[in-house]
């Protein structure tokens, strides 16, 4: 056996998954449950001034009907996740009679059946007083509101943009989005004996029990969260939504378990979404194609109860070499529910805006995009001066070319028409994404059954953590990996930190490394008796002593007491202090990079994209997608390769199809269920190649696994905006890209 780490293992949980055992959230069955439904506010703005829930509660098995009036309870102090806490907002619904957003909770309706509880929901009566309220990041008259700690300077580049001899200064717009994963919102709560048990599609169920400790003022250890099987998160299920401590609340008091599940149509409103965002980007350089000046302003849609904003200008500024960078961010207080993590939250939308820049600036230069990008690479980071952790985006773009046949582009625009007449564009981009690390706990222990067992609080959320942090185990111990058996996703294994930021297989996988170390050095020691245990190593269940000979794991277990050995490990990123370990360990956000303190992280990509438009009725197809990736150590190629080509799918989506619509006089998402809200199906995408290059990251964390789980979309909506330029000649600086822009 070669060992496990790098070879394409099927998914742990795909056999639970496809038969239906692996239960999600709403499948918990708790005895006795009672079922809530939810009353949105149909206003934007405004205060509540009657409210009759007479007719709900007549309605026949109905328990309970939780309002405003009805629920006023002391709560702890539990803040919003970007300031230090848990919540996904740092409002919740039913604590007053004002109204911040159209959608926000209004009631919670408790009954013995779902039917009962939906209908009475819709038979709760509300009059509004309302005021006029705006959605959109770009109604007129809006009010920047500066961000002053995401200005990036380095050297003079307003002077260097005035001086230079080619320049672009564009403006690109991105739109509101929603997360709508498969498996919907969800939380079935019961309290038995004071403690309360919450199951619920989670991507932190240590932050998630930390928070709820607090908001119920109840010790941590009273406080159990499930959520072993995730359908789907994408950043919408990392912090505590609202609906969560109301539901909790309501079980509380009826003395029951309640159970809800959130509907398409609320799921747009009761958690976050990706707020709508524009890029003006100003690039400068010589005629010979050296960058002088890097400039890009950000105006990010928040929201009027929580000042929030994903920039990516941390990302943008360290793309390319420039003596001069210029970056600031702004925020504009919309009146809607607080915006949120979305795959690759400040990268996504930054990226549309800026590779569609440097493709317009090549343009310009008539200089090759690909080559533009190549002889403005950067050796280190143009910001902090420091050496990159790994970069590779260099050979990501030579291979991703060779692969997707970039030697056949004809530059001018328009050029290449297909035999059906189509016109066919090619597009590229560049890709990245922070690789940054949070402490993390793990439990292994092997046992002289044969038995292997890995604990790690963190999640799958999809990803294949599951047989990626056994595949580490694995090759530590010189075990099969199908004898192991991981379990993820319970707040009463080792601690782990939430499953977003793409940090979970470099920070999990990091903890169980050093769990599984701990374990071998034991089965060593126990060997080695008194004697020196040099040269000893693991291979094929066995360990092997330095003259050859070889000693049977299950035996040397058997040997000992219990027939066991079982370690703990805690581990941090090199970077980061001890209070901040524990204060990440005991469920906060603790996250270290990408910048450190000798090296500046991140995973790079290559995308390329070709597209053909039908001559008359200029529908865009995307028929294929080229990315070669740079991530480090790749410990699963199957479920990384996953990762990366449903992040470029979604890339498609995003560039085409997807934007959240608001309907701009009522202040609300209009198109609130999966028949407007467009999503690329099979039929939308053509040809997915998604390679990834071997890299060696010597000092990234224990296992040299940068991130995976978020580069994949970043450059896919620039590249397929500039194929659509490069096969009409309209540059379109808006996304989704319609029929209508390109007529
Ligand atoms: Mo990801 S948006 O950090 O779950």
């Amino acid at each position: 056996m070669d060992g496990s780490i790098g070879t394409p293992v099927v998914r742990r949980d795909a056999l639970a998954k496809v038969t239906g055992v692996a239960h999600y959230a709403a499948d918990f069955p708790h005895a006795n449950t009672a079922y809530a439904a939810l009353t949105l506010s149909k206003v934007a703005r405004g205060r509540i001034t009657r409210l009759d829930t007479a007719s709900a509660e007549a309605v026949e098995g109905v328990q309970m009907v939780l309002t405003h009036r009805s629920l006023n309870e002391d709560l702890g102090e539990e803040t919003f996740v970007m300031k230090g806490g848990h919540m996904q907002s740092s409002f919740l619904p039913l604590t007053s009679d004002e109204i911040h957003y159209a959608g926000q909770i209004v009631s919670l309706v408790i009954a013995d059946t779902q039917e009962a509880a939906e209908q009475a929901a819709r038979l709760v009566e509300i009059d509004y007083a309302s005021e006029s309220a705006n959605a959109a990041l770009d109604a007129p008259g809006r009010k920047l509101d500066p961000m002053d700690k995401s200005t990036i300077a380095v050297g003079d580049a307003e002077a260097a943009f005035a001086a230079a001899p080619v320049k672009i200064d564009a403006t690109y717009y991105t739109p509101a989005q929603h997360h709508n994963p498969i498996e919907l919102y969800a939380a079935s709560v019961a309290w038995v004996d004071g403690k309360l048990h919450v199951n619920l599609p989670s991507q932190w169920v240590m932050g998630t029990r930390a928070g709820l400790a607090k908001v119920f003022d109840i010790p941590v250890d009273d406080v159990v969260v499930e959520s072993p099987y995730v359908g789907g998160a994408f950043g919408g299920k990392a912090s505590i939504l609202p609906h969560v401590v109301l539901v909790a609340m309501a079980a509380r008091r009826l003395g029951r378990p309640v159970k809800l599940v959130v509907s398409r149509e609320a799921m747009f409103t009761v958690g976050s979404f990706r707020p709508a965002a524009e890029s003006r980007v100003r690039l400068a350089a010589t005629k010979d194609g050296k960058l002088t000046a890097v400039m890009h302003d950000e105006i990010g849609q928040s929201a009027a109860i929580d000042h929030v904003s994903f920039m990516g200008m941390e990302a943008t500024s360290k793309m390319y070499a420039s003596p001069n960078i210029l970056m600031h961010g702004a925020t504009v207080a919309t009146d809607v529910n607080t915006p949120g993590f979305m795959r690759a939250p400040a990268e996504a939308p930054s990226f549309f805006g800026f590779e569609s820049a440097m493709d317009e600036l090549a343009e310009q230069l008539g200089i090759d995009p690909i080559e533009l990008r190549i002889m403005n690479e950067p050796e280190r980071d143009p910001v902090s001066g420091l050496p990159w952790s790994s970069r590779s985006l260099v050979p990501c773009f030579r291979r991703g070319a060779e692969i997707f046949g970039w030697n056949r582009r004809s530059p001018e625009p328009g050029s290449m028409i297909a035999s059906d007449g189509a016109l066919v564009g090619y597009g590229c981009a560049t890709a990245t994404y922070p690789s940054a690390m949070a402490p993390s706990s793990a439990r292994v222990r092997i046992a002289a059954d044969g038995s292997c067992h890995v604990f790690c609080a963190a999640h799958d959320v999809g990803t294949g953590a599951y047989t990626v942090l056994g595949q580490v185990a694995a090759d530590v111990l010189g075990i099969e990996d199908s004898e192991i058996r991981v379990e993820m996703g319970h707040s009463r294994h080792p601690s782990g930190p939430v499953s977003g930021g793409s940090i979970t297989t470099g920070s999990a996988g990091s903890a169980v490394h050093k769990a599984a170390l701990a374990v071998r050095e034991r089965l060593f020691a126990t060997v080695a008796g008194d004697h020196d245990r040099t040269g000893m190593t693991i291979a094929d269940r066995h360990v092997v002593l330095p003259d050859g000979s070889r000693r049977a794991i299950r035996d040397i277990l058997a040997g000992l007491p219990g027939g066991v050995i079982e370690e703990h490990a805690d581990w941090k990123p090199d970077d980061m202090d001890e209070k901040t370990m524990r204060h990440g360990l005991s469920g906060g956000m603790a996250f270290a990079g990408p910048v450190g303190s000798s090296h500046v992280s991140f995973s790079f990509g290559a995308q390329f994209a070709e597209v053909r438009i039908d001559p008359l009725l200029r529908t865009i197809k995307v028929a294929r997608m080229v990315g070669v990736f740079a991530c480090g150590r790749i410990i699963n190629p199957r479920t990384a390769r996953s990762n990366l080509s449903g992040g470029m799918i979604w890339g498609a989506s995003s560039a085409l199809l997807e934007e959240t619509q608001v309907d701009r006089p009522r202040a609300r998402f209009a198109n609130t269920d999966l028949a407007s809200y467009h999503i690329a199906a099979n039929a939308d995408i053509g040809e997915v190649v998604c390679e990834m290059l071997d890299e060696d990251d010597p000092v990234v964390n224990a296992i040299g696994a940068k991130a995976v789980g978020e580069v994949g979309i970043v450059g896919m909506p620039a590249a397929i905006a500039n194929a659509i330029y490069h096969a009409t000649g309209k540059r379109i600086r808006r996304t989704p890209i319609r029929i209508e822009d390109i007529l």
